[in-house]
C-alpha cells in the first residue's frame, strides 16, 4: 500500500513532534495533526515559531520547513480521520484519578473516544497506530471498538510506541535507537507492518526497524521505561547510603558505569524522576501484573516508585532540618520547575512535591524557570488540592530574573539541570542572600568547590 495521507490525534508532546519529523522526512506524506484543544492548534499554527505549545531544542525550524507544505495543524478531527490512510493515536493517557484500578491503571477513556470517532467517520480500510504508551492489550480494546461499531470497514491496529525523551525529541527522532512496530500475524497485519516501515524507512536504516506481535511491542515500551526509572531509583537508594557513609554517589556511578555490562548513562542521582511517563507506566505494570495475580512481579517494580517518592521527600526534609528546622517565613529560591533541562514540561516535576512539602512548613517559594509559565506552576500546585488556590498565591511567587528570585533568599533549590544555572554570578547571588547562604543542589550540577569557597553551605545529592 502506498501511503500518501498520515493523521495523528493529540497535538501533545508526542503526537507534535513526531508528525514534523515524519513530515519533514516524507516530503511525498501529507500530514494533518489533529487536537480538540483549539487553542493548543492556534500555537502551532502562529506564524511566530517561538510560539510552538512544546519547547523541543531544534522542533521551531522543522516545523517552520514543513509547515504548509506537507504539514497541517488542525481542529477538524473528522476531516482528518476521513482522509488518512494511516491514522496515529497519541492522545493522553493519564493514571486514572477515579474507579477500579485508581492511580494505577491508566485513563483509556480519551483512546477510546477517538476509536469510536474513528469507527463513526471512517469509509474505507485504515491502518490505525497506537502512538501514545499503553497497557498491554489495549490494541485489543481498539479493535473490538473499530470492528464492532464501523461500517464494514477493515482496520488493522499496529502497535508503535515512542520512545523519545524529551528536551532530546529531535535528536531521538532524527536518529532513533530502534523504531519498534507491532502488528498481527496474518497477512493483512503483515502489509500493514510493511506500510509503516516503508514511512519509516525513509530515514531509518531497515536494521534499526524491529518488528513484533502487537502485544510484544506494548510490553517492550513498559519494560524499557520501567527499566530505565528502576536504574535512576537504583542510584537514588546508593546516594542515601552515601551520605550517611561519606561515599560520594557521583564517583560510585562513574565507577560502576565503568563495567560495559552496566554502561554510564541513567545513573545521575537527583532529587528524583519525573516526567508524564516513568510512574505511570510503572503504576501500570504494576496493577497489570497484579491483575494476572502476579504480587511478587508488582512489588518488585513498585518499589522503584516507592525510593522515587522517598527521594523527594528526603530532598525536602533535608532542607527543612539544614535551616535550623525551621523554614517558616523563610524564601526558598526555586531554580527550576519543568522535569528536565530543555523542556517547557513540568509533568509529575519534583519540584512540585518539594514545594508543596515547603509550603506545608511555611516557606515562600520564588521560582525561576526559562521555559515555564507563572501559571502553569500555579496549576501544577493548586492540582494536588493541598490547599486553596488563595493560600498557593500567597506562598509562591515566579520570577523572569533569576537574580531577582534568589535576592534575600534563605536557601537555593536546585531542582532541573538547565545548563545557564552553571553560567551565573554566583558571588553576585551570594552578596544579595540571606547568610548563611545554603545551596541544596538537587541535580548534582553545580561546582561545590567554587561555591564553597565564595561562602556558600553546598549540599549536592549523595554526597
Ligand atoms: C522517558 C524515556 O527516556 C523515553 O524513552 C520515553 O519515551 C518517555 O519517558 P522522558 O520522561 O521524556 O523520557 O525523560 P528522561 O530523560 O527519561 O528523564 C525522566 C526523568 O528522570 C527526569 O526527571 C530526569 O531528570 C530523571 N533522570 C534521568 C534522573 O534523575 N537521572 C538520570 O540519570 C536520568
Ligand atoms: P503526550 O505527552 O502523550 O503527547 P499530551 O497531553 O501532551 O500527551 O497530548 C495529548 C493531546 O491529545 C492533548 O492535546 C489533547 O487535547 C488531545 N486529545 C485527547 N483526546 C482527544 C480526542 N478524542 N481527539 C483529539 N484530540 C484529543
Amino acid at each position: 500500500m502506498k501511503i500518501t495521507k498520515i493523521c495523528c490525534i493529540g497535538a501533545g508532546y508526542v503526537g507534535g513532534p513526531t508528525m514534523a519529523v515524519i513530515a519533514q522526512k516524507c516530503p511525498h506524506i501529507q500530514v494533518t495533526v489533529v487536537d480538540l484543544n483549539e487553542e493548543r492548534i492556534a500555537a502551532w499554527n502562529d506564524a511566530d515559531l517561538s510560539n510552538i505549545p512544546i519547547y523541543e531544542p531544534g522542533l521551531d525550524a522543522i516545523v517552520g520547513e514543513a509547515r504548509g507544505r506537507n504539514l497541517f495543524f488542525s481542529t477538524d478531527v473528522d476531516k482528518a480521520i476521513h482522509e488518512a490512510q494511516i491514522i496515529f493515536i497519541s492522545v493522553n493517557t493519564p493514571t486514572k484519578t477515579y474507579g477500579k484500578g485508581k492511580g494505577m491503571a491508566a485513563d483509556l477513556k480519551y483512546i477510546e473516544l477517538c476509536s469510536r470517532q474513528i469507527a463513526r467517520v471512517a469509509k474505507d480500510n485504515k491502518i490505525v497506530v497506537e502512538k501514545s504508551t499503553l497497557p498491554v492489550r489495549t490494541a485489543e480494546a481498539i479493535k473490538s471498538i473499530l470492528d464492532n461499531t464501523g461500517n464494514g470497514v477493515q482496520f488493522q491496529i499496529l502497535s508503535n510506541p515512542e520512545f523519545l525523551a524529551e528536551g532530546t525529541a529531535v535528536e531521538d527522532l532524527l536518529n532513533p535507537d530502534r523504531i519498534l512496530i507491532g502488528g498481527d500475524t496474518t497477512a493483512e497485519g503483515q502489509e500493514a507492518i510493511q506500510a509503516l516501515v516503508d514511512v519509516y524507512s525513509n530515514w531509518v536504516a531497515t536494521d534499526k526497524i524491529l518488528t513484533t506481535n502487537v502485544w510484544s511491542s506494548e510490553l517492550s515500551k513498559l519494560t524499557a521505561n520501567a527499566f530505565l526509572a528502576q536504574r535512576i531509583s537504583s542510584i537514588n537508594a546508593m546516594s542515601e547510603l552515601c551520605e550517611k557513609t561519606g561515599a560520594n554517589v557521583n564517583e560510585v556511578a562513574k565507577a560502576i558505569g565503568m563495567d560495559s555490562r552496566i554502561g554510564p548513562k541513567f545513573l545521575k542521582a537527583s532529587v528524583g524522576f519525573g516526567g508524564s511517563c516513568f510512574q505511570k507506566d510503572i503504576l501500570n505494570l504494576v496493577y497489570i501484573a497484579k491483575s494476572y495475580g502476579l504480587y511478587q512481579v508488582a512489588d518488585y517494580w513498585e518499589q522503584v516508585i516507592i525510593m522515587n517518592d522517598h527521594q523527594k521527600r528526603r530532598f525536602s526534609n533535608t532542607i527543612v532540618r539544614t535551616l535550623y528546622n525551621t523554614v517558616s517565613d523563610k524564601k526558598i529560591a526555586f531554580l527550576g520547575w519543568a522535569f528536565k533541562k530543555d523542556t517547557n514540561d513540568t509533568r509529575e516535576s519534583a519540584a512540585i512535591y518539594v514545594a508543596d512539602d515547603l509550603i506545608n512548613e511555611h516557606a515562600n517559594i520564588a521560582v525561576y524557570d526559562p521555559k515555564v509559565s507563572n501559571k502553569k506552576i500555579m496549576d501544577d500546585l493548586n492540582y494536588l488540592e493541598t490547599r486553596s488556590v488563595e493560600d498557593n498565591n500567597s506562598s509562591v511567587k515566579s520570577y523572569s530574573d533569576p537574580y531577582e528570585a534568589c535576592q534575600d533568599a534563605h536557601a537555593i533549590a536546585v531542582l532541573t539541570e538547565w545548563d545557564e544555572f552553571k553560567t551565573y554570578d554566583w558571588q553576585r547571588i551570594y552578596d544579595s542572600m540571606k547568610k548563611p547562604a545554603f545551596i541544596f543542589d538537587g541535580r548534582n550540577l553545580l561546582n561545590a568547590k567554587d561555591l564553597e569557597t565564595i561562602g556558600f553551605v553546598y549540599q549536592g545529592v549523595g554526597s
